[in-house]
């Protein structure tokens, strides 16, 4: 993690170049482009260049949008919707890829492997440089260089970490991708391990209550380096939209939502990309929850503020 850290001032022009960004009015008429949505090019040849051209006004939009999928962000929801606009009835209780199984026609099945056309772990296109396939469960990616013996999910993998995934994300399509405040992600990823406990080492959070302080122990033994633990819940989301997940480096997410407004936003970048009929599916969730009036121990709040610093600084959470 060190070796990636990112130099103070890098920090703060980022923060000033989002502030920029959302000063441009959302009404204006030639773009429905949204207050939100971060325009720099993600295709500048070398790194910083493209400063000038936050918006990549200059740059055409491609003709189809994939997507990005930030785990613990809405990813599931946004995949759902994508399907759903195929004619598969909008339902959240389960993952994008069983409901195509389940409830796809033949033809939208054949869709999986069209660029932009589904998204997510129902896109069967996403590809890494050492992948694993797996029929059943969906392919998983690696980066041993990096992390040595740990996968992910295709959908779930930053591209950041594969160049052969970031070249998918930026060459054929465009790409969105939404962010979440850090504080709410990791809550969310504690409840989501408590409710599904499928993940080795971390299956105990379930059979404790769900407090501040089991939450605490939680970033106590999660918050300490990058890693692809936990299906890559965890991860820094600077590492889905950043080459090198420096925000000073070359953009692979061109447009980025905030989950805050991301219902005005969604519909606004759909237009653009002739997906009006792409539609958010409401704010039901995968799993129920019993655990939402946590309040996190200022321990816990540290930790979160240390581990994604280059979220906060990136997109202007406080
Ligand atoms: C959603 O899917 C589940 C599992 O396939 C099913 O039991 C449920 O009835 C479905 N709900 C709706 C509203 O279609
Ligand atoms: C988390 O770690 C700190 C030491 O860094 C310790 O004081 C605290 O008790 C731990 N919290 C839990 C809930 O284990
Ligand atoms: C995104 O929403 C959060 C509220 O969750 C807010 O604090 C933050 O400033 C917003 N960021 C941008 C760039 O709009």
């Amino acid at each position: 993690m060190t070796r990636r850290l990112m130099p103070a001032m890098a920090a703060l022009a980022a923060v000033l170049l989002w502030v920029a960004g959302l000063a441009i009015p959302s009404a204006d008429a030639a773009g429905a482009d949204g207050s939100c949505l971060l325009q720099r090019q993600p295709g500048a040849a070398t790194p910083r260049q493209d400063k000038h051209d936050l918006r990549g006004e200059s740059e055409s939009l491609k003709g189809c949008l994939a997507f990005i999928h930030i785990p613990k962000a809405m990813g599931g929801s946004i995949e759902l919707s994508r399907l759903h606009a195929w004619g598969v009835p909008f339902n959240r209780t389960d993952g994008c890829q069983w409901q195509l199984r389940k409830h796809g026609t033949e033809s939208v099945r054949k869709q999986r492997q069209e660029p932009g056309a589904l998204w997510g772990s129902c896109d069967a296109g996403i590809p890494c440089t050492h992948v694993d396939l797996n029929e059943k469960y969906g392919n998983t990616c690696s980066q041993p260089s990096l992390f040595s013996g740990k996968r992910c999910s295709a959908w779930h993998f930053p591209p950041s970490f594969d160049s052969r995934l970031a070249s998918y994300y930026t060459e054929t399509c465009d790409s969105f991708c939404v962010v979440r405040h850090p504080l709410e992600r990791f809550i969310s990823q504690y409840r989501h391990i408590r409710q599904v406990g499928k993940y080795e080492g971390y299956k105990s959070y379930g059979k404790h209550p769900c407090d501040a302080k089991h939450l605490e122990r939680f970033a106590n033994e999660t918050l300490k380096e990058l890693n692809l633990e936990q299906d890559c819940h965890l991860v820094p989301q600077v590492y889905y939209i950043f080459q090198e997940g420096n925000p000073e480096d070359r953009r692979l997410c061109r447009h980025v939502l905030n989950m805050t407004d991301a219902a005005e936003q969604f519909p606004k970048l759909m237009q653009r990309y002739g997906l009006e009929h792409v539609t958010l599916g409401g704010h039901d969730h995968l799993y129920h929850d019993r655990c939402e009036k946590i309040v996190p121990t200022a321990k816990t709040i540290e930790l979160v503020k240390q581990f994604y610093r280059q979220d906060y600084a990136a997109f202007g959470f406080v």
